[in-house]
């Protein structure tokens, strides 16, 4: 028996869910500052609110449908914010991975990171590579969670993964184009995402999933990161569903 608390669904989308649900959603969560500023609450506040959001945004993703959901967590330029809020943050990452894991791998969930891993301790690495383990096997939402990551940092990883591949002589650079380079990108078993969602009312990518979100539909909601539920998640796909995709052709 499950001891689960996220929702038992099938891949379909359950009555009321947004049909066709877009396969992947990414997710730039912003606004926890703002929110605990509102309050004279101190900025880690707002973070663990924002942990909140990030259960409520899996069960939301479960509940529609979606495949592949994957959030922004912490930036490799959140390294730059002062000290006291990077181990705030690193510390509630750590908490969130012993408390959650059991439980996401209860509902199916598959985890994996993204990102520039080797910058956290030994003992956060060591619960990531626990967390992708004992998840691997599941398929019911994969869920990523981008960690010390920028997508400049990763398209120069891989640009300097292709060139090595090409003075060793396992690839041609003759066969080299777009499909072969996104295999070395840290996403290189995922899917694009269609829609990308940013909360707090910002509107920009802020070195996110650059080369991923070629196509995808961006939208811009708001709420703050902390307030995001359920109805947000699916204003955000009623919105996707509402759009043309013609991906650079013209309609028919
Ligand atoms: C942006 O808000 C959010 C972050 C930098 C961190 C995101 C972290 C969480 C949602 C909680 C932890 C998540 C997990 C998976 C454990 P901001 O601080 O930039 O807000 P502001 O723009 O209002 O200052």
């Amino acid at each position: 028996m499950s001891t689960s608390t996220y929702p038992i669904a099938a891949r379909r989308t359950q009555p009321g869910g947004i049909e066709p649900p877009p396969v992947h959603v990414a997710v730039i969560m912003d606004g926890n500052g703002r929110w605990a500023a509102a309050r004279h609450l101190p900025r880690i506040a707002g973070h663990r609110e924002g942990a909140r959001a990030v259960r409520r945004t899996i069960e939301a993703a479960i509940r529609q449908g979606v495949e592949w959901l994957t959030i922004y967590a912490f930036s490799s330029e959140n390294w730059r914010r002062p000290a006291d809020e990077v181990l705030d943050l690193t510390g509630l990452l750590r908490q969130y991975l012993r408390t959650e894991i059991a439980e996401l791998k209860a509902s199916g969930v598959r985890l994996r990171f993204i990102g520039d891993r080797c910058r956290f301790d030994n003992g956060i690495q060591s619960d990531l590579r626990d967390a992708e383990r004992h998840t691997t096997h599941n398929s019911r939402l994969n869920l990523t969670i981008a960690l010390s990551y920028g997508a400049r940092a990763e398209i120069v990883e891989a640009a300097r993964a292709a060139a090595a591949a090409i003075r060793d002589g396992l690839l041609d650079p003759a066969k080299f184009d777009e499909q072969v380079f996104a295999g070395f990108l840290a996403t290189a078993e995922m899917p694009d995402p269609d829609l990308i969602i940013r909360t707090s009312g910002e509107r920009r990518l802020s070195n996110f999933l650059l080369w991923q979100a070629a196509y995808a539909e961006l939208v811009f909601l708001d709420v703050l990161w902390p307030d995001f539920k359920a109805e947000h998640f699916a204003a955000a796909l009623t919105e996707f569903a509402r759009r043309e995709r013609r991906f650079g052709a013209r309609p028919g």
